[in-house]
């Protein structure tokens, strides 16, 4: 993979003044999306082209996108701070490849995703590992692979860490995740701030954490952080978060003696479904600037606003059905291939390959048998018919990630754009993908 200087689209003005938290909005870059004489382009290369020879459903991705958002966050972080990218949100090996050749790290909340970001090529110190419940098999795991940091949740995981570290005769290093009990405006499911929420640790609790921590010689605190949750569209809630948590971080040095090295402010920064605009990741960060102190190092973990808007998930239209009150598009995507319009009632934007100019009112409907399988209900949608391709944008960030074989349907193929050029980087799912796990288990 050609590595590119780290440009980015989209300045902003920072000698603009604004309130606390507020985050300058701006069409964050521009997509990088055209209509030429084959219809829609991505970036330099016709959708057409990619459906006739890889298939559909098929999810395609900018490289440059990836980049130019990234290079938002670390050229707006400077040495105050590193990105480590939630790997969570697109997880295509070849994209972590991507993201870990720009000098970013990853972010991991299972095994599996260790592993994948180890086939990416990221280091032991480029990775840090979240999540609410890591097993004892993933302690040993990370341990063995010396990560940055692990994330801590609860006294009972700081505990089995150290059981863990103790065995392995390692020290591990950690951060607590701090429950700030705040509310961020988003869906509730993806709101993770709240006290009534399973993530993080009371304020309360955090004093005693950290205490057991630096009396124990198999753990080391290094960093405290938070995450209230994703696609968040204003600065204001991670502000407020970064506040208590600061005032928790003196706290430890006042009352442990205890300086830790890193502020992990979580991910979370939301995007632009629609035409409208989005956040910009550097007036983001220079939104929590205030409240950066006492020499410590930012870490950041972006998901969506590294992915989301670089990736399309490309359908072929089936047929249309009306039912006199209703009109159907069915499609050959199904919330198998992207959950969210089924689970958060997300809206993505969706274009015509072929510029067809005539509206239609319709729901637009995946194979799957459930009413729930829809990828657009109640939508004004471009009139195609049996034949016609459809782009559904900004479907880069847990798109993939979130597919499952529900239905028995085997999961699109994954192609990535440079510039003029583009390559495959997950074949479609085979039968034998499907059935193997099964068949070798044999008839018994
Ligand atoms: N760090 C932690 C600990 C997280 O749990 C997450 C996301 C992130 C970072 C990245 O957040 P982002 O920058 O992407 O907002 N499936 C949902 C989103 C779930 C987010 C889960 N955690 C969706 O499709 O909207």
């Amino acid at each position: 993979m050609v590595l590119r200087k780290k440009t980015e689209i989209g300045m902003i003005n920072p000698s603009a003044k604004r309130p606390p938290g507020a985050i300058a909005l701006q069409q964050f870059p521009a997509l990088p999306l055209s209509y030429g004489a084959e219809g829609l382009r991505f970036e330099q290369v016709d959708l057409s082209e990619l459906a006739g020879e890889f298939g559909t459903p098929l999810y395609v991705y900018s490289g440059p996108y990836i980049l130019s958002a990234l290079a938002s966050y670390q050229n707006a972080l400077g040495e105050d701070g590193e990105v480590f990218f939630a790997v969570k949100a697109c997880s295509n090996i070849w994209i972590l490849r991507l993201i870990q050749e720009a000098g970013a790290g990853a972010d991991i909340v299972s095994l599996g995703e260790l592993r994948r970001a180890q086939a990416a090529g990221f280091t032991g110190s480029q990775i840090v590992f979240s999540g609410v419940g890591k097993t004892k098999q993933e302690m040993q795991a990370a341990l063995q692979a010396d990560l940055r940091f692990l994330v801590i949740e609860s006294a009972a995981e700081l505990k089995m860490l150290e059981e863990v570290a103790r065995v392995e005769g390692r020290v591990a290093r950690i951060s607590v995740r701090v429950n700030p009990d705040i509310a961020a405006d988003t869906h509730p499911y993806i709101a993770t701030g709240l006290g009534s929420h399973k993530f993080g640790v009371p304020a309360a609790e955090v004093l005693s954490l950290y205490r057991f921590a630096s009396e124990s010689p198999h753990l080391e605190p290094v960093a405290i952080g938070f995450h209230i949750g994703s696609q968040i569209l204003s600065g204001s809630a991670h502000l407020a978060a970064a506040e208590r948590i600061l005032a928790l971080a003196d706290r430890l040095r006042a009352e442990l003696d205890l300086s830790v090295k890193y502020l992990d402010a979580g991910g979370g920064l939301g995007i632009s479904y629609d035409e409208k605009l989005s956040p910009h990741p550097a007036s983001f960060i220079e939104s929590l600037r205030p409240v950066l102190r006492g020499g410590l190092k930012w870490i950041v973990e972006p998901g969506r606003s590294i992915c989301g808007n670089a990736g399309v998930l490309l359908t072929r239209v089936l047929y249309r059905k009306t039912n006199g009150k209703k009109d159907f598009i069915i499609c050959d995507a199904a919330m198998n291939d992207l959950l969210r319009p089924a689970l958060y009632q997300a809206e993505h934007r969706i274009l015509a390959v072929r510029e067809v100019k005539e509206e239609l009112r319709a729901d637009l409907v995946g194979p799957v048998c459930e009413s729930g399988d829809f990828l657009a209900r109640d939508r004004l949608l471009p009139a195609v018919d049996s034949g016609d391709l459809l782009a559904l944008l900004s479907a880069g960030a847990y798109g993939f990630a979130m597919s499952s074989n529900y239905n028995s349907r085997l999961r699109p193929a994954e192609v990535l754009i440079d510039g003029p050029n583009y390559r495959l980087i997950r074949q479609r799912e085979t039968f034998e993908d499907l059935l193997g796990p099964e068949l070798r288990c044999g008839p018994g």
